[in-house]
């Protein structure tokens, strides 16, 4: 069997972006269920999703009536997928890490999904999102459950001629999340622990078989502290 080839994680996404929302992926199946059961939203409000890759969350909250919506990524490629979809967005390109360029306070609902596994230290995001979000806004994190990424579960693919390809991710365990919420003046509103018996017996098969009680997804909503 040939070795997995690791690349950077921006350049390992230009790679995946063609056929990013095509692969049968357990994770993205798991975060767009969750993020499909959020509470509605109000149409006028102001999205802004860190690391929107090919925008397919920014489509659902569009499908879902919100107008205003806006997203960042470091990969070109991702980008490229998400200008496909929808030449109305607001999309440039960003790393989370560093400063964003919106203004303080300019927007009412902030989305992280599946991005934050790639973040070394998490306090620096979430300290620009608490920055962005207007009074009474909310943040939204979903991400791998710590158990599976603790057990080295983290993005990767194969490419058309069926190369692995893995990148940098972090397993953050429940504490590094809630020292990350605390320094960056965010309380937790709600968490919810995705299992594979709240997606239903239609659920992909790769999450059906580590069977019902195991956690795929870790659902945050943050409000300010
Ligand atoms: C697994 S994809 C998730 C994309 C999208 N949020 C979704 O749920 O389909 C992770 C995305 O995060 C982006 N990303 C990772 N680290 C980033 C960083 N430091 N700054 C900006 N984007 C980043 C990647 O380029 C990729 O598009």
């Amino acid at each position: 069997m040939s070795e997995a080839k690791t690349l950077d994680v921006a350049a390992a996404y230009d790679v995946w972006a063609p056929s990013y929302d095509r692969y049968d992926n357990p994770m993205v199946y798991a975060a767009g269920h969750a993020l499909s059961h959020m509470p509605v939203l109000v149409a006028q409000k102001t999205c802004l999703e860190f690391g929107c890759g090919t925008g397919r969350n920014l489509a659902a909250l569009a499908a879902r009536g919100v107008s205003n919506l806006i997203g960042f990524d470091f990969s070109s490629a991702m980008l490229a997928e998400a200008r496909k979809r929808d030449g109305d967005w607001t999309l440039f390109q960003a790393d989370m890490n560093e400063a964003i360029p919106l203004p303080d306070q300019s927007v009412d609902f902030i989305l992280f999904s599946l991005t934050l596994e790639h973040v070394a230290d998490l306090v620096p995001p979430l300290q620009e999102a608490r920055r962005l979000l207007r009074t009474g806004g909310v943040i939204k994190i979903v991400e791998i459950h710590p158990f599976l990424s603790l057990n080295d579960i983290s993005a990767h693919f194969k490419t058309a001629d069926g190369e692995e390809v893995t990148m940098p991710a972090f397993a953050h365990p429940f504490q590094d999340w809630l020292e990350a919420f605390d320094q960056a003046s965010l309380r937790v509103a709600d968490l919810k622990e995705w299992q594979a018996r709240d997606f239903g017996t239609k659920a992909p098969a790769k999450i059906l078989r580590r069977g019902p009680d195991w956690p795929w997804v870790v659902d945050w909503t943050l409000s300010p502290a």
